[in-house]
């Protein structure tokens, strides 16, 4: 897609097409479900179009009342929260002002001018400019033919400060399989340290896919990134956390900020993590909203990189920067029914 039609799918999609309009191919919207941002429809980050869990809601109204307070306990209650729900001490766990920070203590803690950052291509870029920042090279190492991280080529680059694995992989909603990514660790030299970004986990589903947090107690060198703002749908709201072993943990907690988590995002984390029902309703509507969109896509002859996430990627036929751009995110079933008539006029 060039600029323009870029620009005009945007705008497409953002007049929001009626869904009277359309002849009914989603299943209803849910009651609950929130406005989208603006006039339009946002499906370009990756958002949960459903929102917070209504326990989180409460919790973080309820919090507002110690507003007056340092967020030192709701750390350190969100931090025991998450280190039981990983069955680990709470010391190998550090929060971020979204996984975002995670990804910058590390760039920041490990990589510098001699010790590079190593990245697929495409990926989630942010952790580029972080280590860029440190004064570090970024070396990008293209996907495989099946949109899997190439991490044998990963692994041969020399004198890395740290290897950034997105999995399942944004902009692709690809996966890297599990097999492939334990002989990796279990490769490695323990003085590269390694990101695993875990944002979309709980989206992921395939046999061929795991968490490499059960590696964490045996890999000095494994970092796992995990967020609240997908499947917990608080992008706004701003928090994620990393899991590693402790020594890993103080190198990065010595370049955050103190006190950089806020009470509000604390208590909505915590409450999110409690409510599992939230996580499972959210995983089944993306599921069953992407395969209809999917199944349309393909109909209309367009292939889709099959998608273990909450956005998918669509190969438009054009030229490759477009392909990448190409990245729908999976929103309400009104949404994806705009979606669908704005792609089918500009792509007419
Ligand atoms: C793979 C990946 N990691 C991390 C992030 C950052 O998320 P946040 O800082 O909101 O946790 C994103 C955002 O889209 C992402 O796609």
């Amino acid at each position: 897609m060039n600029e323009l039609s870029r620009r005009t799918f945007g705008r497409l999609v953002g007049a929001g097409v009626a869904a009277s309009t359309l002849p009914p191919l989603f299943a209803q919207n849910p009651p609950e479900a929130p406005r989208s941002v603006g006039a339009g429809v946002r499906l370009s980050a990756n958002e949960n179009p459903y929102g917070p869990s209504p326990s989180a809601l409460a919790a973080m109204h309820d919090s507002l009342r110690n507003g007056f307070r340092y967020p030192d306990e709701a750390s350190e209650e969100l931090l025991a929260t998450i280190a039981k729900l990983h069955g680990i001490p709470s010391d190998q766990v550090i929060l971020g002002d979204g996984s975002s920070e995670i990804l910058k203590l590390t760039a920041a803690a490990f990589c510098s001018p001699s010790r590079k950052v190593v990245i697929a291509d495409p990926t989630f870029e942010a952790i580029g400019a972080y280590a860029r920042a440190a004064g570090a090279e970024v070396v990008k190492v293209p996907l495989t033919s099946s949109y899997a991280h190439d991490l044998a080529k990963m692994a041969a680059v020399p004198n890395a400060g740290a290897i950034y694995v997105c999995n399942p992989n944004n902009p692709t909603a690809s996966i890297t399989g599990k097999q492939v990514v334990r002989s990796f660790l279990e490769a490695l030299p323990q003085d590269t340290m390694v990101l695993v970004d875990e944002a979309y986990f709980h989206y992921a589903d395939s046999p061929d896919y795991e968490s490499v947090v059960p590696y964490v107690q045996m890999r000095p060198n494994l970092i796992v990134a995990r967020t609240f703002s997908k499947i917990y749908g608080m992008a706004g709201i701003r928090c994620g956390y990393g899991i590693a072993q402790r020594s890993v943990i103080q190198r990065m907690d010595q370049q955050k900020a103190w006190d950089s988590m806020n009470a509000v995002a604390l208590a909505g984390a915590r409450a999110s993590l409690i409510d599992t029902k939230h996580v499972a309703e959210g995983r089944a509507r993306n599921i069953a909203t992407r395969q209809q969109v999917v199944n349309i896509l393909t109909n209309l002859g367009y292939d889709v990189v099959p998608s273990q996430a909450n956005f998918f990627m669509v190969n438009i036929k054009r030229n490759v920067k477009p392909v990448i751009s190409a990245r729908v995110t999976v929103g309400t079933p009104d949404e994806m029914q705009a979606f669908v008539a704005a792609f089918r006029t500009v792509m007419a």
